[in-house]
């Protein structure tokens, strides 16, 4: 039988604020480099000295990154300049990062000791999504644009397996929506809105009796984002 190969370990490292998916695409091109993934992340004193707070604490960055499949160990408060002191800490053969410079405070490249060492890799950074970006559009958002923007989201359903092995739909449906095939509807703890008609978006489903309300265990809204942005620019 052949000999078994080493396992490759992959270090990628950053903000990961307002996680999307450029910073999920940037981890799947990272693991597929490699067999074992480790992500360390800054903290809000490490980020905020280099480039302005975080909309996200570290506690709630870490979750998210935490979260991505991609991901199999995060490491909390990462160094903003990865060196390889941090490489060999962690036991990580090379490090992944987008095709953009990141500079410290004082216009030093973050990688440059691990670009001149060769262990420093590149994947394809996201056209077209930046936590940047989107603090901006959110920024720009007013009270009507944002309830256009929580009805669009509301088409988006999500598949979960449920306890009952039932197709479970996590989902604000509108009123028009089919519900052929689907056993369950859930909703979050969240204020349910009526439809611009006045009508309720989840009368078919509580009709059929197969509505559920669901705890995320949190209380976080894109109010809440938003009102935090504002809070963070007066301060910046
Ligand atoms: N990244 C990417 N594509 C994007 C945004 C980020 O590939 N659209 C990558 C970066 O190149 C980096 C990693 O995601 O390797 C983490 O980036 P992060 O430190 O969170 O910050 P930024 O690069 O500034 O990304 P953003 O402006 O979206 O916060």
């Amino acid at each position: 039988t052949a000999k078994r190969r080493r396992r490759i370990r992959v270090w990628c490292d950053g903000c990961y604020d307002m996680v999307h998916y450029g910073h999920s695409n940037q981890l799947r091109q990272a693991k597929a480099m490699g067999d074992y993934l480790i992500v360390g992340v800054h903290t809000d004193s490490e980020i905020s000295k280099h480039k302005g707070p975080p909309v996200f604490t570290q506690e709630e960055r870490y979750k998210m990154v935490r979260a991505i499949k991609w991901v199999d160990e995060v490491v909390q408060g990462a160094p903003y300049v990865t060196t390889l002191e941090t490489l060999d800490k962690y036991n990580c053969d090379f490090c992944v990062h987008g095709d953009d410079i990141t500079l410290t405070v004082d216009g030093k490249d973050t990688y440059e000791e691990v670009k001149k060492s060769g262990r420093y890799r590149e994947c394809k950074r996201t056209q077209g999504v930046s936590t940047t970006d989107l603090v901006g559009r959110m920024l720009l958002m007013t009270k009507a644009h944002h309830s256009n923007i929580v009805s669009i989201t509301r088409f988006s359903l999500y598949e979960l397996r449920s306890e009952y092995k039932a197709k479970l739909l996590l989902s604000a449906v509108l009123g028009h929506f089919r519900l052929s095939g689907v056993d369950l509807v859930c909703h979050g703890k969240t204020e349910i809105y009526p439809d611009k008609d006045g009508s309720d978006p989840y009368a078919e489903p509580r009709r059929k009796g197969i509505l559920r309300t669901v705890d995320s265990g949190n209380s976080l809204t894109t109010d809440a984002i938003v009102q935090r942005i504002i809070k963070n620019r007066l301060l910046f």
